[in-house]
Protein backbone atom coordinates (compact mmCIF):
# COMPACT_ATOMS: atom_id res chain seq x y z
CA UNK A 1 0.00 0.00 0.00
CA UNK A 2 2.84 2.44 0.01
CA UNK A 3 2.93 1.53 -4.02
CA UNK A 4 6.88 1.35 -3.86
CA UNK A 5 7.99 4.07 -1.36
CA UNK A 6 9.61 3.16 1.69
CA UNK A 7 7.39 5.64 3.84
CA UNK A 8 3.94 6.78 3.43
CA UNK A 9 5.02 10.13 4.37
CA UNK A 10 7.31 9.77 0.91
CA UNK A 11 4.51 8.11 -0.93
CA UNK A 12 2.08 11.51 0.19
CA UNK A 13 4.44 13.78 -0.35
CA UNK A 14 4.74 12.46 -3.90
CA UNK A 15 1.13 12.47 -4.29
CA UNK A 16 1.07 16.19 -3.62
CA UNK A 17 0.51 16.97 -7.09
CA UNK A 18 -2.66 14.52 -7.89
CA UNK A 19 -3.90 15.62 -4.60
CA UNK A 20 -3.54 19.40 -6.46
CA UNK A 21 -5.47 18.02 -9.06
CA UNK A 22 -8.37 16.58 -7.52
CA UNK A 23 -8.61 19.69 -4.98
CA UNK A 24 -9.09 22.08 -7.72
CA UNK A 25 -11.05 19.94 -10.21
CA UNK A 26 -15.15 20.51 -10.66
CA UNK A 27 -14.28 23.82 -8.91
CA UNK A 28 -12.99 26.10 -11.51
CA UNK A 29 -15.28 27.35 -14.42
CA UNK A 30 -13.19 27.19 -17.18
CA UNK A 31 -14.63 29.29 -20.00
CA UNK A 32 -15.57 32.42 -17.14
CA UNK A 33 -12.16 31.51 -15.38
CA UNK A 34 -14.00 31.73 -12.39
CA UNK A 35 -14.17 29.89 -9.32
CA UNK A 36 -17.35 28.10 -8.85
CA UNK A 37 -18.04 26.38 -4.81
CA UNK A 38 -21.97 26.77 -5.72
CA UNK A 39 -22.76 22.93 -5.92
CA UNK A 40 -20.92 23.02 -2.65
CA UNK A 41 -21.26 25.92 -0.61
CA UNK A 42 -24.60 27.19 0.48
CA UNK A 43 -23.31 30.62 1.71
CA UNK A 44 -26.17 33.87 -0.05
CA UNK A 45 -25.06 36.13 -1.82
CA UNK A 46 -26.03 38.53 1.36
CA UNK A 47 -24.58 36.81 3.72
CA UNK A 48 -20.95 36.69 1.94
CA UNK A 49 -21.00 40.40 1.57
CA UNK A 50 -22.13 40.93 5.55
CA UNK A 51 -19.00 39.10 6.77
CA UNK A 52 -17.12 41.79 8.68
CA UNK A 53 -13.99 39.41 9.97
CA UNK A 54 -12.72 36.14 9.79
CA UNK A 55 -11.81 33.82 12.61
CA UNK A 56 -9.20 30.77 11.15
CA UNK A 57 -9.29 28.22 13.62
CA UNK A 58 -6.92 24.96 14.13
CA UNK A 59 -3.76 22.88 15.33
CA UNK A 60 -0.61 21.53 14.41
CA UNK A 61 -0.28 22.12 10.45
CA UNK A 62 -3.67 23.15 9.69
CA UNK A 63 -2.49 26.07 11.97
CA UNK A 64 0.03 26.94 9.56
CA UNK A 65 -2.01 26.36 6.52
CA UNK A 66 -4.71 28.79 8.50
CA UNK A 67 -1.44 31.09 8.58
CA UNK A 68 -0.91 31.45 5.16
CA UNK A 69 -5.05 31.68 4.57
CA UNK A 70 -4.82 35.01 6.84
CA UNK A 71 -2.16 36.61 3.81
CA UNK A 72 -4.14 35.22 1.05
CA UNK A 73 -7.72 35.87 2.46
CA UNK A 74 -6.78 40.08 3.36
CA UNK A 75 -5.23 39.83 0.26
CA UNK A 76 -7.95 38.84 -2.33
CA UNK A 77 -10.63 40.00 -0.19
CA UNK A 78 -9.71 42.89 2.67
CA UNK A 79 -11.80 40.90 5.18
CA UNK A 80 -9.75 41.15 8.25
CA UNK A 81 -8.68 37.62 9.12
CA UNK A 82 -7.44 36.11 13.05
CA UNK A 83 -5.77 32.89 13.01
CA UNK A 84 -5.78 30.75 16.16
CA UNK A 85 -5.03 27.45 18.02
CA UNK A 86 -8.10 26.24 18.78
CA UNK A 87 -6.76 25.44 22.31
CA UNK A 88 -5.77 29.43 22.85
CA UNK A 89 -9.14 30.01 21.18
CA UNK A 90 -12.02 27.99 22.84
CA UNK A 91 -10.71 29.55 26.29
CA UNK A 92 -9.92 33.24 25.53
CA UNK A 93 -13.42 34.55 25.03
CA UNK A 94 -12.99 35.75 21.37
CA UNK A 95 -15.37 38.29 19.54
CA UNK A 96 -17.60 36.05 17.90
CA UNK A 97 -20.56 38.16 16.16
CA UNK A 98 -23.24 36.55 13.83
CA UNK A 99 -20.95 38.74 11.08
CA UNK A 100 -18.16 36.46 11.94
CA UNK A 101 -17.28 33.49 9.57
CA UNK A 102 -15.41 31.22 11.36
CA UNK A 103 -13.10 28.72 8.73
CA UNK A 104 -11.58 25.94 10.58
CA UNK A 105 -9.44 23.67 9.49
CA UNK A 106 -8.78 20.23 9.96
CA UNK A 107 -7.36 17.07 8.20
CA UNK A 108 -8.75 14.29 10.41
CA UNK A 109 -11.80 16.75 11.35
CA UNK A 110 -11.57 14.98 14.70
CA UNK A 111 -8.91 16.88 16.24
CA UNK A 112 -10.94 17.53 19.94
CA UNK A 113 -10.21 21.45 20.38
CA UNK A 114 -10.90 22.44 16.78
CA UNK A 115 -13.92 20.51 17.17
CA UNK A 116 -14.67 22.42 20.39
CA UNK A 117 -13.69 25.66 19.07
CA UNK A 118 -16.46 25.33 16.14
CA UNK A 119 -18.99 24.53 18.80
CA UNK A 120 -18.14 27.18 20.85
CA UNK A 121 -18.42 29.54 17.27
CA UNK A 122 -21.98 28.22 16.60
CA UNK A 123 -23.23 28.69 20.30
CA UNK A 124 -21.94 32.64 19.70
CA UNK A 125 -24.20 32.87 16.37
CA UNK A 126 -21.08 32.61 13.55
CA UNK A 127 -21.75 30.66 10.73
CA UNK A 128 -18.62 27.73 10.25
CA UNK A 129 -16.47 26.70 7.37
CA UNK A 130 -15.15 23.58 7.42
CA UNK A 131 -11.72 23.05 5.68
CA UNK A 132 -11.56 18.97 6.21
CA UNK A 133 -9.88 16.18 4.19
CA UNK A 134 -11.88 13.57 5.69
CA UNK A 135 -15.76 13.63 4.29
CA UNK A 136 -18.27 12.15 7.12
CA UNK A 137 -15.78 13.51 10.22
CA UNK A 138 -17.43 15.07 13.13
CA UNK A 139 -16.02 18.53 12.05
CA UNK A 140 -17.83 17.89 8.76
CA UNK A 141 -21.06 16.92 10.36
CA UNK A 142 -21.34 19.71 12.98
CA UNK A 143 -20.18 22.71 10.92
CA UNK A 144 -22.33 24.80 8.94
CA UNK A 145 -20.58 24.70 5.25
CA UNK A 146 -18.12 22.09 4.15
CA UNK A 147 -15.08 22.19 1.89
CA UNK A 148 -13.50 18.93 1.32
CA UNK A 149 -9.45 18.94 0.47
CA UNK A 150 -9.96 15.51 -1.49
CA UNK A 151 -6.17 14.95 -0.69
CA UNK A 152 -6.96 11.19 -0.13
CA UNK A 153 -5.98 9.02 2.60
CA UNK A 154 -3.02 10.64 4.75
CA UNK A 155 -1.17 8.04 7.41
CA UNK A 156 2.09 9.14 8.20
CA UNK A 157 1.70 11.12 11.49
CA UNK A 158 3.34 14.32 9.26
CA UNK A 159 0.92 15.96 7.53
CA UNK A 160 1.89 17.07 3.95
CA UNK A 161 -0.17 16.71 1.09
CA UNK A 162 -3.27 17.10 3.54
CA UNK A 163 -1.26 20.82 4.44
CA UNK A 164 -0.82 21.56 0.53
CA UNK A 165 -4.35 20.72 -0.33
CA UNK A 166 -5.88 22.96 2.59
CA UNK A 167 -3.64 26.06 0.96
CA UNK A 168 -5.30 25.01 -2.30
CA UNK A 169 -8.83 25.05 -0.72
CA UNK A 170 -8.06 28.22 0.51
CA UNK A 171 -7.06 29.98 -2.23
CA UNK A 172 -10.05 29.03 -4.06
CA UNK A 173 -12.27 29.95 -1.32
CA UNK A 174 -10.59 33.55 -1.17
CA UNK A 175 -11.40 33.98 -4.74
CA UNK A 176 -15.05 32.91 -4.42
CA UNK A 177 -15.42 35.18 -1.47
CA UNK A 178 -13.49 37.84 -3.57
CA UNK A 179 -16.18 37.08 -7.16
CA UNK A 180 -18.83 37.54 -4.65
CA UNK A 181 -17.48 41.10 -3.11
CA UNK A 182 -15.92 41.85 -6.25
CA UNK A 183 -12.65 43.35 -4.84
CA UNK A 184 -10.95 42.24 -8.30
CA UNK A 185 -11.24 43.33 -11.52
CA UNK A 186 -12.20 39.44 -13.67
CA UNK A 187 -8.71 39.52 -15.28
CA UNK A 188 -7.03 39.43 -11.91
CA UNK A 189 -8.77 36.88 -10.97
CA UNK A 190 -8.54 34.55 -14.26
CA UNK A 191 -4.87 35.14 -13.40
CA UNK A 192 -4.56 33.35 -10.37
CA UNK A 193 -6.94 30.82 -11.55
CA UNK A 194 -4.55 30.26 -14.57
CA UNK A 195 -1.58 29.98 -11.82
CA UNK A 196 -3.21 28.02 -9.57
CA UNK A 197 -4.13 25.45 -12.88
CA UNK A 198 -0.38 25.40 -13.35
CA UNK A 199 0.78 24.32 -9.39
CA UNK A 200 0.15 20.44 -9.91
CA UNK A 201 3.22 20.15 -13.07
CA UNK A 202 5.13 23.11 -10.85
CA UNK A 203 4.99 20.82 -7.95
CA UNK A 204 5.87 17.46 -10.16
CA UNK A 205 8.84 19.43 -11.50
CA UNK A 206 9.91 20.54 -7.98
CA UNK A 207 9.72 16.88 -6.81
CA UNK A 208 12.78 16.17 -9.18
CA UNK A 209 14.74 18.20 -7.33
CA UNK A 210 14.62 15.59 -4.38
CA UNK A 211 18.38 13.97 -4.87
CA UNK A 212 19.82 17.19 -4.35
CA UNK A 213 17.82 17.72 -1.18
CA UNK A 214 18.40 14.69 0.24
CA UNK A 215 22.10 15.78 0.31
CA UNK A 216 21.57 19.21 2.08
CA UNK A 217 19.09 17.22 4.80
CA UNK A 218 21.74 14.62 5.17
CA UNK A 219 24.80 17.42 6.26
CA UNK A 220 21.58 18.89 8.54
CA UNK A 221 20.96 16.18 10.18
CA UNK A 222 24.07 16.17 11.89
CA UNK A 223 23.38 19.44 13.71
CA UNK A 224 21.23 19.71 16.69
CA UNK A 225 19.57 23.28 16.25
CA UNK A 226 18.63 24.71 12.80
CA UNK A 227 16.98 27.61 11.88
CA UNK A 228 13.96 28.70 9.25
CA UNK A 229 13.92 32.07 8.60
CA UNK A 230 11.54 34.30 6.39
CA UNK A 231 9.12 37.49 6.06
CA UNK A 232 5.02 36.74 5.20
CA UNK A 233 4.53 34.08 3.56
CA UNK A 234 7.73 32.78 3.52
CA UNK A 235 7.76 33.29 7.56
CA UNK A 236 4.44 31.46 7.97
CA UNK A 237 5.71 28.06 5.63
CA UNK A 238 8.75 28.48 7.67
CA UNK A 239 6.76 27.74 10.85
CA UNK A 240 5.80 24.59 8.79
CA UNK A 241 8.86 23.65 7.89
CA UNK A 242 10.13 23.88 11.40
CA UNK A 243 7.47 22.28 12.60
CA UNK A 244 8.00 19.26 10.23
CA UNK A 245 11.53 18.91 11.14
CA UNK A 246 11.04 18.70 14.76
CA UNK A 247 8.40 16.32 14.86
CA UNK A 248 10.14 13.29 12.87
CA UNK A 249 13.91 13.96 13.10
CA UNK A 250 14.14 15.18 16.59
CA UNK A 251 16.33 18.64 15.74
CA UNK A 252 15.73 21.35 17.47
CA UNK A 253 14.57 23.85 15.00
CA UNK A 254 12.73 27.30 15.21
CA UNK A 255 11.10 29.45 12.89
CA UNK A 256 11.42 33.65 13.10
CA UNK A 257 10.22 36.20 11.34
CA UNK A 258 13.55 37.05 9.62
CA UNK A 259 13.15 41.21 10.70
CA UNK A 260 12.57 40.01 14.09
CA UNK A 261 16.21 38.07 14.36
CA UNK A 262 17.96 41.48 15.75
CA UNK A 263 15.56 41.34 18.69
CA UNK A 264 17.51 38.35 20.12
CA UNK A 265 17.55 35.51 18.11
CA UNK A 266 20.50 36.55 16.60
CA UNK A 267 22.22 35.48 19.67
CA UNK A 268 21.94 32.18 18.90
CA UNK A 269 23.37 32.39 15.49
CA UNK A 270 27.34 30.82 15.54
CA UNK A 271 29.26 29.39 13.82
CA UNK A 272 28.34 27.00 10.92
CA UNK A 273 24.67 26.74 12.63
CA UNK A 274 22.49 26.27 9.35
CA UNK A 275 19.53 28.60 8.96
CA UNK A 276 17.00 27.97 5.87
CA UNK A 277 16.44 31.31 4.39
CA UNK A 278 13.34 31.60 2.52
CA UNK A 279 12.90 34.35 -0.14
CA UNK A 280 10.77 34.14 -2.53
CA UNK A 281 8.49 37.33 -1.90
CA UNK A 282 9.58 40.06 -4.18
CA UNK A 283 7.88 42.96 -2.42
CA UNK A 284 10.10 42.28 0.61
CA UNK A 285 13.24 40.48 -1.81
CA UNK A 286 15.66 43.26 -0.45
CA UNK A 287 14.70 43.24 3.42
CA UNK A 288 15.39 39.32 3.19
CA UNK A 289 18.54 39.79 1.63
CA UNK A 290 19.45 42.10 4.27
CA UNK A 291 18.68 39.18 7.02
CA UNK A 292 20.70 36.76 5.35
CA UNK A 293 23.76 39.13 4.82
CA UNK A 294 23.34 39.29 9.03
CA UNK A 295 23.40 35.30 9.65
CA UNK A 296 25.89 35.15 7.40
CA UNK A 297 28.06 37.69 9.23
CA UNK A 298 28.10 35.06 12.10
CA UNK A 299 29.13 32.43 9.91
CA UNK A 300 25.97 30.21 9.72
CA UNK A 301 25.70 28.28 6.81
CA UNK A 302 22.66 29.04 4.69
CA UNK A 303 20.29 27.38 2.58
CA UNK A 304 18.51 29.98 0.49
CA UNK A 305 15.12 29.38 -1.58
CA UNK A 306 14.37 31.57 -4.06
CA UNK A 307 11.85 31.67 -7.31
CA UNK A 308 13.39 30.16 -10.68
CA UNK A 309 15.34 32.46 -12.41
CA UNK A 310 16.76 34.52 -9.07
CA UNK A 311 20.26 34.61 -9.81
CA UNK A 312 21.04 37.11 -7.15
CA UNK A 313 20.47 35.15 -4.19
CA UNK A 314 23.19 33.06 -4.63
CA UNK A 315 25.71 35.59 -3.62
CA UNK A 316 24.69 36.09 -0.17
CA UNK A 317 24.25 31.96 0.61
CA UNK A 318 25.87 28.96 0.66
CA UNK A 319 23.66 26.87 -2.09
CA UNK A 320 20.22 27.68 -3.01
CA UNK A 321 17.02 25.65 -3.88
CA UNK A 322 14.98 27.08 -6.81
CA UNK A 323 11.00 26.97 -7.01
CA UNK A 324 9.10 27.55 -10.30
CA UNK A 325 7.57 30.58 -10.72
CA UNK A 326 4.28 31.36 -9.47
CA UNK A 327 2.06 34.14 -8.49
CA UNK A 328 3.80 35.56 -4.70
CA UNK A 329 0.88 34.84 -2.99
CA UNK A 330 0.71 31.00 -4.21
CA UNK A 331 4.38 30.10 -3.58
CA UNK A 332 3.81 28.32 -0.11
CA UNK A 333 2.16 26.09 -2.39
CA UNK A 334 5.70 25.01 -3.74
CA UNK A 335 7.55 26.51 -1.04
CA UNK A 336 7.16 23.51 1.53
CA UNK A 337 7.68 20.97 -0.96
CA UNK A 338 11.65 21.20 -0.34
CA UNK A 339 11.17 21.59 3.50
CA UNK A 340 8.91 18.60 3.62
CA UNK A 341 11.77 16.61 2.06
CA UNK A 342 14.55 18.27 4.11
CA UNK A 343 12.51 16.96 7.21
CA UNK A 344 12.20 13.12 5.58
CA UNK A 345 15.55 12.76 4.41
CA UNK A 346 16.85 14.39 7.91
CA UNK A 347 14.54 11.72 10.15
CA UNK A 348 15.91 9.00 7.22
CA UNK A 349 19.29 9.82 8.37
CA UNK A 350 19.40 9.59 11.79
CA UNK A 351 17.55 6.59 11.51
CA UNK A 352 13.95 7.73 13.04
CA UNK A 353 10.62 5.75 12.28
CA UNK A 354 9.21 8.17 9.95
CA UNK A 355 6.09 7.59 9.67
CA UNK A 356 5.33 6.97 13.25
CA UNK A 357 7.31 9.62 15.26
CA UNK A 358 7.65 9.19 19.20
CA UNK A 359 4.82 11.13 21.37
CA UNK A 360 2.79 11.85 18.38
CA UNK A 361 -0.61 10.23 17.33
CA UNK A 362 -2.09 11.39 13.88
CA UNK A 363 -5.23 12.29 14.80
CA UNK A 364 -5.46 14.05 18.10
CA UNK A 365 -8.85 13.29 19.80
CA UNK A 366 -8.51 14.69 23.84
CA UNK A 367 -7.50 18.04 24.67
O1 LIG B 1 -6.35 16.38 11.77
P1 LIG B 1 -5.93 17.79 12.04
O2 LIG B 1 -5.59 18.53 10.81
O3 LIG B 1 -6.94 18.55 12.87
O4 LIG B 1 -4.62 17.68 12.91
C1 LIG B 1 -3.99 18.80 13.42
C2 LIG B 1 -2.61 18.49 13.92
O5 LIG B 1 -2.67 17.53 14.96
C3 LIG B 1 -1.67 17.98 12.83
O6 LIG B 1 -1.60 18.87 11.77
C4 LIG B 1 -0.24 17.77 13.39
O7 LIG B 1 0.32 19.01 13.73
C5 LIG B 1 0.62 17.02 12.38
N1 LIG B 1 1.25 15.90 13.00
C6 LIG B 1 1.69 17.88 11.77
O8 LIG B 1 2.46 17.19 10.85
Amino acid sequence: EKDGFDHFMLKEIYEQPRAYRETISNRINHQLNTVDLSQEINLTEDYIKSIDKIHIVACGTAYHAGLVGKYVIEQLTRIPVEVDVASEYRYRNPIITPNTLVMVISQSGETADTLAALRESQRNGAKVLAITNVNGSSVSREADEVLLTHAGPEIAVASTKAYTSQLVAIYLFGLYLSQVRETHEDAAIAKYIQAIKELPAQAEKLLEFAPIIKQFAERFAKHEDLFFIGRSLDFAVSLEGSLKLKEISYIHSEAYPAGELKHGTLALITDGIPVIALATQEDIYEKMVSNIIEVKARNAYVLGIALEGDTELAKSVDEVITIPKTLPLLTPALSVIPLQLLAYYAALARGNDVDKPRNLAKSVTVE
